[in-house]
């Protein structure tokens, strides 16, 4: 359901690097189903990089899929004319980090597609400071865990509130029921937060607890 949502946001046609790809689930999913151009599938480590080409060559794509062992966007080379990027199931930070990492190897043509677990605050502030406007956003939930998926693409300067990077420009105006319920449960566990820094006031460095106050006041805000 997860990888669904996040398919759903591949452009038709598009030619798809999958990045941290694991068992290369979304780009054969896409594929199999005549949905993109072809795709290469980007993994760090063995383990998932063997389950990847294993997916590919039980599904006979060999020629449409190309496994790649490489670090983030070092996956990708210019004569794969990448139209779209998808990075999914790490912390947004993680993701963050791929992008900022390998900057020089994207064309800013491509469409980002990313599903971080969390982090999804520094992983905005890198696409607004990298000019990437947010054009999707969908939160979901499976196994009682709520997943952000963030479309972006590069068209020019785009600024964002702080309350903007903090909820997710769209999901802010949309405002539909699982974002409000997320939120409220957010809201509960910082106001625990603060309770217990209370407690323990001399051990919590000052800024820390400005910071959750901040963003316990935000959602209040939100909520209201
Ligand atoms: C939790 S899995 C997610 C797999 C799949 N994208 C999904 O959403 O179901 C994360 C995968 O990303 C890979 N990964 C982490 N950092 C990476 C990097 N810098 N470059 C390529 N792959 C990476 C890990 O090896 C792991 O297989």
């Amino acid at each position: 359901m997860r990888l669904e949502r996040v398919a759903a946001h591949v452009p038709d046609g598009a030619r798809l690097a999958d990045i941290g790809s694991d068992h290369a689930y979304l780009p054969v999913a896409l594929m199999r189903r005549g949905g993109i151009a072809t795709a290469v599938a980007g993994e760090v480590a063995m383990t998932p990089f063997n389950a990847a080409q294993r997916t590919v060559r039980d599904n006979d794509l060999e020629q449409q899929v190309s496994v790649r062992l490489a670090n983030g966007l070092a996956a990708i080379e210019p004569a794969d004319g990448i139209t779209a990027i998808s990075i999914c199931g790490m912390g947004g930070e993680t993701i963050r980090d791929i992008l900022e990492a390998g900057k020089a190897r994207l064309s800013g043509q491509e469409r980002l597609i990313l599903q971080p677990n969390g982090g999804e605050q520094p992983l905005r502030q890198w696409l607004m400071d990298n000019g990437y406007r947010i054009v999707g956003e969908e939160l979901l939930r499976e196994n009682r865990f709520d997943y952000e998926i963030i479309v972006a693409e590069q068209d020019g300067p785009v600024t964002y509130s702080a309350e903007q990077l903090y909820f997710g420009p769209l999901q802010m105006q949309a405002r539909n029921p699982a974002f409000l319920a997320k939120w409220q449960s957010i809201l509960q566990r910082k106001q625990q937060t603060l309770a217990s820094f209370a407690r323990a006031r001399h051990s919590v460095p000052e800024d820390k607890v400005q910071q959750v106050a901040r963003q316990a006041r935000w959602i209040t805000e939100l909520l209201a």
